[in-house]
């Protein structure tokens, strides 16, 4: 992995010494550059090599004209069309970049004409960009490709402006604890099902607690069997890796120990081969990511740890593995929840929902009044949503809009889709109180509706992350976990502080 720290600092660009210098450029902007690198940029307008397209760059050496050996140009698109997110992109561009030159220095000048958005907010998405440009899953590389493991990166936001430089470096420490966090999750996500298990990944959530100073509770199979989590049970029975229950617990110091909290939980299926209901071989390999949900809990507990919100937040993480077995469950089985409500399983392929109803009924038994679950539900949802967006279901439309507002700062797209009553009836059985599968049509409603059912009083909404987990190494960035939700479960506990 990659390490890159990130400063601000008061200087001007052109004089700065440094391997690269990202310039980002909005597309048709290109007139008012390049007086200092004697035609390089004139030259390149007028080939229409790069015009500022979004996503694109071009890279210059500048044979000693300004400080910098190399100019990285950064098209960020249409100056109308820019978000907060479009400076987040073009940061991690540039990083990515950076550590396939092997840079050692990097300065980023990326959001010069951008003085519309608050300094601490735009220097805290440059930094989450450029933790996220940086990152690279090449723990299991060996020999020579090992060779080229990433350096570390130093980066540098520059600025000429004393206001701006003083007002970001708030946004550069919580840009660097969540472009941290968000590559811790990606890390964890990315390493293959043999070695991260229910108890290893507990183990992982253990360590990170006392480093970051959380309280953490694991129940293992016998404690989940004392406790009746005949979902969590159930999945993880047809494996040899038994299954888990990992809570962990962030109160400020302030919060009485009772207080109401915000539960956020994730789910963990190590990997999910379908189970007895046997998933095709082709794209298996992908089901290591199915514990993409429980990362992003343990993530964002990581940050939210060292954001130090005021008030209580805790984060489940059931955790199994869905093998096939002589020991397995089996469609037809009727398994008996911790609600106390039994379920018809049709299809072992259908345990996620398994897992996670065990672990949000037990949220709100614990006194958690917003539940918040996050999954790799369905491939219903990457039908209906394709990559770019995660589904977002509830049952409560202003916890759907905080999630929605949250969304908007921090560039995880996500949209909204219905799991009322008439999906409900969906997922009613003849002879049990629900079955786990829902019919061929609306896979992402009836599962989300599954869920509802184990919800009391408690405000709840859940994310369906099945489609925007993953990127494929063709796209850019490092291929693997992109840490989806990390950022958007950490901005809505510190949007939701009262
Ligand atoms: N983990 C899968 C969902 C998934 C699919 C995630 C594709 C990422 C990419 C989930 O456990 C699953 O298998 N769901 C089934 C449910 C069905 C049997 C009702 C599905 O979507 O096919
Ligand atoms: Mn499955
Ligand atoms: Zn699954």
């Amino acid at each position: 992995m990659a390490q890159i720290q990130v400063k601000v600092a008061q200087v001007d660009a052109v004089k700065i010494g440094a391997d690269v210098l990202a310039v980002g450029v909005f597309e048709g902007a290109m007139s008012g550059l390049g007086k200092n690198l004697g035609g390089a940029i004139a030259s390149l307008v007028k080939l229409g090599d790069f015009t500022g397209k979004a996503g694109s760059s071009v890279l210059l050496y500048t044979d000693g004209k300004i400080g910098a050996k190399r100019v990285l140009l950064i098209g960020l698109g249409k100056a109308d069309k820019a978000e907060i997110d479009t400076l987040r992109k073009a940061a991690a561009l540039a990083a990515t970049k950076a550590v396939e030159l092997k840079a050692q220095t990097l300065c980023v000048c990326l959001h010069q004409n951008c003085e519309h958005f608050d300094a601490a907010i735009t220097a805290q998405a440059i930094t989450e960009g450029l933790y996220f440009g940086a990152y690279r899953f090449d723990e299991y590389l060996s020999g020579d490709a090992g060779k080229n493991k990433a350096k570390a990166v130093k980066a540098i936001i520059v600025d000429a402006s004393v206001k701006f430089v003083s007002a970001a470096g708030k946004g550069v420490k919580a840009g660097a604890i969540l472009g941290e966090a968000q590559n811790f999750a990606r890390m964890l996500a990315n390493r293959p099902a043999s070695v991260v298990t229910p108890k290893s990944l507990a183990d992982e959530a253990k360590k990170l607690s006392r480093q970051v100073g959380l309280r953490c509770t694991v129940l293992d199979e016998k404690q989940l069997a004392a406790k009746k989590m005949g979902g969590i049970l159930a999945v993880g029975q047809g494996s040899a890796n038994k299954p888990r229950l990992i809570m962990l617990e962030y109160g400020p110091a302030k919060a009485a120990k009772n207080a109401p909290a915000i539960a956020l939980v994730g789910k963990a299926i190590t990997f999910d081969s379908g189970g007895i209901s046997i998933k095709p071989s082709e794209g298996m390999q992908d089901m290591k990511f199915d514990k993409s949900g429980g990362i992003a809990v343990l993530g964002a507990m990581r940050a939210i740890a060292q954001l130090k919100p005021k008030m209580r937040v805790m984060g489940f993480i059931p955790s199994a593995e869905n093998m096939p077995s002589g020991a397995a469950y089996r469609p037809g089985d009727i398994v008996t929840t911790y609600s106390g409500k039994t379920v018809e399983i049709q299809n072992t392929d259908a345990e996620g929902r398994m897992i996670l109803c065990d672990a949000i009924a037990y949220a709100e038994a614990l006194g958690c009044t917003r539940i918040v679950d996050i999954a790799t539900l369905t491939g219903a949802c990457v039908v209906a949503l394709g990559q770019k967006r995660a589904g977002v279901m509830g049952n409560d439309d202003a916890l759907v809009e905080q999630l929605k507002a949250a969304s908007k700062n921090t560039g995880e797209r996500i949209w909204h889709l219905p799991c009322d009553d008439e999906y409900v009836e969906l997922m009613k059985s003849k002879i049990a109180d629900l079955k786990n599968t829902g019919g061929r049509w609306g896979g992402v409603c009836s599962a989300a509706a599954f869920l509802s059912q184990f919800v009391k009083d408690a405000k709840w909404a859940h994310l369906d992350i099945a489609g925007v987990g993953v990127w494929g190494a063709d796209e850019g960035a490092a291929p693997g976990s992109i840490g989806f939700g990390v950022r958007l479960l950490t901005q809505f506990v510190m949007n939701a502080q009262i």
